[in-house]
């Protein structure tokens, strides 16, 4: 820091950098970089760990749900405000009859059989992606569950189900244009607010667990300054560990939005 105050007060005469406003600068950075609001997750794994036991794949879905389950209560010890986890694509469709079929039932009762604790805990949960495609069931117990838990202030829990970013890009711009906007009120702050996640920060870290590299159609507009993070780990291993492993990396991250890592704050002297 002393290093960087002599090299502009030397080359620049009068203009001195003040040693404070740098010490400030780069507290408030550091301090933007440890707080870490929204935290997505890409649940990818469930299939190999049931194929690894020689269980059929909804097995490893159902231990995905525990694992779930252990990850909402590490994230909330750890102060999370939120998390967003990717449980069913709009391109899971595609899996087979069976497979599809089993999530959905999965999920549905996994609200019913959750939801009571959930709520006890100050967990808010929320639905992202298209609910109108899932059944009436489904789509009822998503909105009960989202009243019930409209004023719980513990963590936010965004289920992103039959979720994809193309789609929700889509549904944006649909009703963008069925509000009549003028093309010159389109700004990147308009179209975040037809987003799924129109009042929800950004995701600060994305983490994909199963080893692969792929952002799978997932929250493509909300991530385009979130930290990735890749972990071999399948879904069902993740635990606590994991996660502060993540976090770790996360912590020993400069984040730059795009801009250089401190601004040079410099005042003139006797101004
Ligand atoms: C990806 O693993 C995982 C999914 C497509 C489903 C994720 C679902 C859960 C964790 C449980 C359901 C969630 C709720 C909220 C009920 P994969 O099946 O693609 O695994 P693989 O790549 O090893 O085959």
């Amino acid at each position: 820091m002393a290093k960087i105050q002599d090299l502009f007060s030397s080359s620049q005469g009068k203009r001195k950098v003040q040693s404070q406003a740098i010490a400030d600068s780069l507290s408030t950075s550091k301090q933007a970089s440890r707080s870490l609001r929204h935290l997505a997750i890409i649940m990818d794994g469930n299939g190999r760990w049931a194929t690894k036991r020689h269980l059929p794949r909804l097995a490893g879905h159902k231990a995905g749900v525990n694992a779930l389950r252990r990850v909402v209560e590490c994230a909330t010890d750890e102060n999370i405000e939120m998390l967003s986890v990717y449980a069913f694509s709009t391109e899971n469709w595609g899996r087979p009859r069976a497979e599809v079929d089993g999530l959905m039932r999965l999920f549905w009762e996994t609200i019913r059989s959750d939801l009571e604790k959930l709520h006890r805990d100050g967990v808010r949960l929320r639905h992202l992606g298209r609910l109108q495609d899932l059944s009436p069931d489904i789509q009822k117990a998503v909105r009960d569950s989202v009243e019930l838990t409209r004023d719980n202030t513990r963590i936010g829990l965004n289920v992103c189900f039959n979720y994809g970013g193309r789609a929700e890009l889509v549904d944006a711009i649909r009703h963008i244009i069925a509000d009549g906007r003028n093309p010159d009120a389109i700004t990147e702050e308009l179209i975040s607010s037809y987003l799924y996640t129109r009042d929800l920060p950004d995701p600060d870290m994305v983490i994909r667990t199963a080893g692969e590299m792929r952002v799978s159609n997932f929250l493509l507009w909300q991530s385009a300054y979130s930290e990735y993070y890749a972990t071999p780990t399948l879904w069902p291993d993740f635990g606590r560990e994991d996660l502060r492993q993540a976090l770790d990396s996360y912590h020993r991250r400069q984040r730059r939005f795009g801009r250089i890592a401190v601004p040079p704050t410099t005042v003139a002297q006797g101004e």
